[in-house]
C-alpha cells in the first residue's frame, strides 16, 4: 500500500517500513564510518527497537561485532495497517545483522513482566551462556509490577506549584503559554515505580541469580538532566524523582556485582526528539532552540551520534569510564556548555510565533518528528507500493 503519515496531535498512527529501514541502515552507515570499538561482545538491549536503545543496540553490532538480543513493545503490522516504527527499526536491524553474520534475535512483550524476563533468560542461556553488557533503554508511562500486581502511570508534571512558561506546538509553529498543574495523590511513587530503577536492578537480579552476567559485565541506563527552562517540569518534577530513583539504583547494582566484577552506569544523554519527549511541554520549544545552536557551532548530535560517542569515548576507552561528581556518564556536556545554554536561554526570552522559524530549528524538530516514523528520509520513494507486512526475522 500507499502510506503516508496520518498524525493524531502529538503522535503519528502510520510508519514506513522502507523508510524505518533507510534511517536504521543509517545509522548503521555512520557507526561503521567511525571505525572499530573494542566493546562488549554479547549485549542484551533492553528497549531496543527505537531512540537510545535501538542506537545501542547498532553501536553494538556494528561497532563492535556484538550478538546482541533485543527487548521491546512493539505492534506487529496487520493487512491493511502498518506496524510500530520499532517493529519495522527491528526487522531492518536483524535484516543487517544477519547479512553481516552477527547473531540478532528479539523478544517483542512486557519487559516489566516474569515472563518477557524468563523468556530472555531461556534465551541468552540457549544461544549465548552469558551477557558482558545489558543496556536498559525503556520509556513507558505504565507499568505492573509483576510481584504486586499493581499497575502504575506516570506522569509529567511539576511538583509543588504550578509551572507556567512558553511552548510550542511543532505542527502549527505557534508559541503560546502553558500552565501545567502540580502533582497530586501518588503521582510521584508512581513515576518512580514506572520510570525509576525498581526493574532495571529485577533484570539484574534474575540475570545474576542464573549466572547469565559474564565476569566485569556491566549495564548502562539512561537519564535526563538538562536546563533551568524545563526544570520544573522535568528534573525537579516527577520524572526527575524517577530520574533520581534510577542513579541511586546504579550504586545499589555495582554493589550486587562486585563479586563479578561488575558495574551499573548511567549515561546522562543530550535532548533529543522521540515518541516521549514530544510529549512534554515546553521541551520541544527548547529542543527546537537547542538544535539551532548547537548546529550552527557543529556539535548537533542525534541518538547514533550520542551512543557511539557514549562507546567510542566514555565506556570502552580501555581506561577508567569518566564520570562527573554523582557518578554518571554525562554524553550531555555539549547541550549543556554554558555558552552554548546561555545563547538557548537568550533566544527562549525571545520566541515567538513569529520569529521561531527563524531563531529556532523548527524545521529540523519536525524532520526529527516525522523521521522517528520512518517519513521524510532521503533516498525514499513515499509514492511507491510498500509492504506493510515486514516481520522481524526471529520473532515467529
Ligand atoms: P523511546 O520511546 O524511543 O524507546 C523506548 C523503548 O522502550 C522502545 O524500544 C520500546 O519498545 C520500549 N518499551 C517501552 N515499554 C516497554 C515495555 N513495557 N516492555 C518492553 N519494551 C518497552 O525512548 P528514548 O527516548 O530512547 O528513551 C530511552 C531512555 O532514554 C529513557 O530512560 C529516557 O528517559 C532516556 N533519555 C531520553 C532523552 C530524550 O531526549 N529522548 C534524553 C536523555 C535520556
Ligand atoms: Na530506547
Amino acid at each position: 500500500m500507499i502510506i503516508e503519515p496520518r498524525m493524531r496531535g502529538f503522535i503519528c498512527l502510520t510508519a514506513h517500513p522502507v523508510g524505518c529501514e533507510q534511517s536504521v541502515k543509517n545509522q548503521i552507515e555512520y557507526v561503521k564510518s567511525k571505525g572499530a570499538i573494542d566493546g562488549a561482545k554479547k549485549v542484551l538491549v533492553i528497549g531496543a527497537s527505537t531512540g537510545f536503545g535501538l542506537a545501542s543496540r547498532i553501536s553494538s553490532a556494528f561497532g563492535s561485532d556484538a550478538a546482541t538480543i533485543g527487548v521491546f513493545f512493539e505492534k506487529p503490522p496487520m493487512a491493511g495497517k502498518t506496524a510500530s516504527p520499532g517493529w519495522y527499526n527491528s526487522a531492518a536491524f536483524e535484516k543487517e545483522a544477519h547479512k553481516a553474520g552477527l547473531y540478532a534475535k528479539s523478544i517483542n512483550g512486557d519487559a516489566f513482566s516474569n515472563e518477557v524476563k524468563r523468556e530472555t533468560l531461556d534465551l541468552i542461556k540457549a544461544d549465548l551462556g552469558q551477557v558482558d553488557l545489558v543496556i536498559y533503554s525503556l520509556a513507558s508511562p505504565v507499568r505492573t509490577n509483576p510481584n504486586t500486581g499493581v499497575t502504575h502511570r506516570s506522569v509529567l508534571k511539576p511538583i509543588g506549584a504550578t509551572f507556567s512558561n512558553k511552548t510550542v506546538d511543532f505542527h502549527t509553529g505557534k508559541v503560546s503559554e502553558v500552565s501545567i498543574e502540580p502533582c497530586a495523590g501518588d503521582d510521584i511513587e508512581n513515576t518512580i515505580a514506572v520510570m525509576g530503577g525498581e526493574d532495571w536492578a529485577m533484570w539484574i537480579d534474575a540475570l545474576k541469580a542464573e549466572n547469565l552476567l559474564a565476569p566485569g559485565a556491566n549495564t548502562v541506563a539512561y537519564s535526563y538532566i538538562g536546563p533551568s527552562v524545563t526544570e520544573a517540569v522535568y528534573r525537579k518534577g516527577t520524572i526527575g524523582r524517577a530520574k533520581d530513583h534510577l542513579e541511586a539504583t546504579a550504586f545499589e547494582i555495582s554493589d550486587s556485582l562486585a563479586d563479578i566484577n561488575g558495574k551499573a552506569y548511567v549515561s546522562v544523554n543530550k535532548a533529543l526528539v522521540t515518541q516521549a519527549s514530544s510529549a512534554i511541554p515546553v521541551i520541544p520549544l527548547y529542543i527546537s532552540l537547542l538544535y539551532k545552536i548547537m548546529k550552527a557551532e557543529g556539535i548537533h548530535e542525534g541518538c547514533i551520534e550520542q551512543i557511539q560517542r557514549l562507546y567510542q569515548q566514555r565506556l570502552f576507552t580501555g581506561g577508567e569510564v569518566p564520570v562527573d561528581e554523582k557518578g554518571r556518564i554525562r554524553i550531555d556536556d555539549w547541550e549543556m556548555r554554558e555558552d552554548v545554554q546561555a545563547q538557548v536561554a537568550q533566544l527562549w526570552e525571545q520566541a515567538t510565533t513569529e520569529n521561531l522559524a527563524e531563531i529556532g530549528d523548527l524545521e529540523g524538530y519536525r524532520k526529527d518528528f516525522y523521521n522517528l516514523f520512518g517519513f521524510d528520509l532521503a533516498g525514499v520513494d513515499y509514492k511507491a507500493e510498500a509492504d506493510e507486512m515486514v516481520q522481524v526475522e526471529s520473532i515467529a
